[in-house]
This record gives structure tokens, sequence and C-alpha cells, in this order.
């Protein structure tokens, strides 16, 4: 008998198909999460399961899933797990790194670029019928992106993978991490180690790229928003939280800094109506990862994650290495 295992939301064919070799899949199919007390339900008979970050795994699932070996998400970000609580429970733990980097990085330039020479409005005020004619001065005047200062503050690998590609808009960057990167490092990416005031101070263009968790939730707020500069744009592509949303608005409003570009939310999908008012935000619904290819990467790599732990081996991913018994 193959090993009972649940996919908590609709995957590409190929995928499934992987799963469904080694295993007696539930599948979720459809691209929406499973209400928590189903979720719970349906992995109360499970050795496995592939979740997505709509699912919160914690002491109460696993309370009801007594024969769980593991949990792969779909997703680098796992703060949808509670991970004490699911190596308590003995249960490894898996994520995706590495497969979206270069995606992830790509939609951090979408947004800079956007924001910067305020793409988005411009072009919803064109579809409204308002251009009348070519302006010299009057003319969406945005912000230059080329030999600006780009600011990272968490410097993994999606920040070197975004500080990479501000060699050719010929930027400075600097960055902030807790660690800093090794010489070789800071090389590759043309990148300088900074605090975190200076960071907030000298940027033009920040991303935020932090994982959420209790030490960062609203590293940027108003404190740091006050420390900006008026011309500066905050890029959000790490998790809702990391930014306090309300803050954002009130200084997006009083024009105490030019612009911002979030593809994260404090209670996505929830958007904070604040947000709608304004034509100096750029706003997508957290697609940072979002191509076919990066999309179908991480899904193989969770199921690779998931054969690999319900195999004996330990999986490539694992987050909680104490919950692998060989
Ligand atoms: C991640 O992998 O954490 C992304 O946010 C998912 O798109």
């Amino acid at each position: 008998m193959k090993p009972r295992i649940l996919v908590s939301r609709q995957v590409f064919p190929e995928v499934l198909a992987r799963l469904q070799a080694h295993f007696d899949v539930d599948y979720n199919d459809v691209d929406a999460p499973l209400p928590p007390a189903e979720l719970a339900a349906r992995l109360a008979d499970k050795v496995g399961a592939i979740t997505m970050l709509s699912d919160r795994i914690d002491a109460s699932v696993l309370a009801q899933a007594p024969g769980l070996k593991v949990v792969c998400n779909v997703a680098v970000g796992y703060n949808n797990f509670d991970v004490p609580a699911i190596t308590a429970a003995g249960v490894m733990a898996t994520n995706t790194p590495g497969v979206l980097d270069d995606t992830t990085a790509d939609t951090a330039w979408s947004l800079i670029l956007s924001s910067g020479r305020r793409v988005v409005g411009a072009d919803r005020w064109v579809r409204e019928g308002q251009w009348k004619g070519w302006k010299f001065q009057d003319a969406w005047l945005g912000q230059d992106i080329h030999d600006a200062t780009l600011g990272i503050l968490g410097m993994g690998r999606i920040g070197q993978a975004v500080a990479r590609r501000a060699l050719g808009f010929d930027m400075q960057v600097i960055y902030h991490n807790r660690s800093r990167l090794d010489a070789e490092q800071e090389k590759a990416c043309n990148a300088q180690w900074v605090s975190k005031e200076d960071l907030l101070r000298q940027s033009d263009f920040l991303v935020a790229l932090v994982p959420y968790s209790a030490q960062t939730h609203h590293a940027i707020g108003a404190a740091e928003l006050a420390q900006m500069k008026p011309t500066a744009h905050l890029i959000n592509i790490a998790r809702g939280g990391v930014v306090d949303d309300q803050a954002l608005i009130e200084a997006l409003k009083a024009k105490r800094i030019a612009g911002a570009g979030l593809d994260v939310f404090e209670n996505e999908p929830a958007l904070n109506p604040g947000f709608l008012g304004l034509d100096n935000v750029t706003l997508t619904p957290h697609i940072g990862s979002s191509t076919r290819q990066t999309r179908l990467a991480m899904a193989m790599l969770a199921a690779d994650n998931l054969v690999a732990a319900l195999s004996g081996q330990c999986p490539p991913c694992l987050i909680n290495p104490e919950a692998f018994k060989p």
C-alpha cells in the first residue's frame, strides 16, 4: 500500500503525476486554501503533506494528525509553519529555497522600475483618456533609477540577485543584514554593508527582503519611514507585516516618501483600503515567484522533499534537522 499524503491545493499536472507515482494522494483540486478545520481533518490520516503559504500548520493541527511525518511547503518563506511545534511533534518541515531567487528578484525590479518611473499610474491615466498632449514638465516626472542608491534590507539569496541586477543601472548598492556577506559575495553583487540607519537615510530605492518573524514585524514602520529621503521609494517583496502598512499609507499620503511598490500586505488578500486612493503606489497580488517555470520548479522541489522524507532520506530542504531520524 502506498503512503497516504495530502496535497492541500491545486498543483501542475506533472507535479501531481510525480506524487501519484509514489503516494496515495488526497488532492484538493482547487486553487484555494482548505478551511482550517478541513485541512486538519484531511491531515488526520496522512503521513505527509504538500502545503502552501496559506496553510497554517501549528500545534492544534498536529495534535489531530498523529501519523504525520513531514510537511513540505511550496514556498521559501514558512511563516505559516509553527516550526517549534512541528519539531516538538517530531515532524519534518521543508521549504523551497533557491529555485525562485531570480524570478523574485525580477519582480522586485519590476516594482522598482514601476514605482520610480510611475508606470502604473501613467498607464491608468492614459486609459482614462486624460492624455491631451505631450508635456515637458507636467509629465509624470519620476526618479532616475540609473546612478541611484539601491538599499536592500535582508541580503539573502534573493537580495543578492536583486543587487546583481543593479550593475546594469550603474547603481550604488548598500545593504543591511544581521550577518555581513563575505568579501567575495559583496564583490559579486557590488554591495556594501551599512547600518540600518544609514540604509534608511541613503537609499533612493529600498527593497525589504527580510523573512517575517516576531523580530521583523514592522521592521519598516513610522520611525523608519521618517528617516527615508522624501524622494525615496519603498519596495516590499518579503512578507506582509515586515512593513507597517498603515504607517506607509500615511507617509505616502503626506509625500514623506515618493512612492512604494508592494507585492505583499498585512492580512492579505484583505488590502488596507488606504492604498486604493493613492497614485504613488504600485500594488501586485503576491506574485513574486509567479512564473510558470518557477512555480513548477517550486512544486517539484516540494515533491522531491516529500519523496526523500518518506523514503527515509534527509529531504534536501529540511528546515528542522532535529526532526530527521535516519
Ligand atoms: C515564497 O516562496 O515565500 C513566496 O512568497 C511564494 O510566492
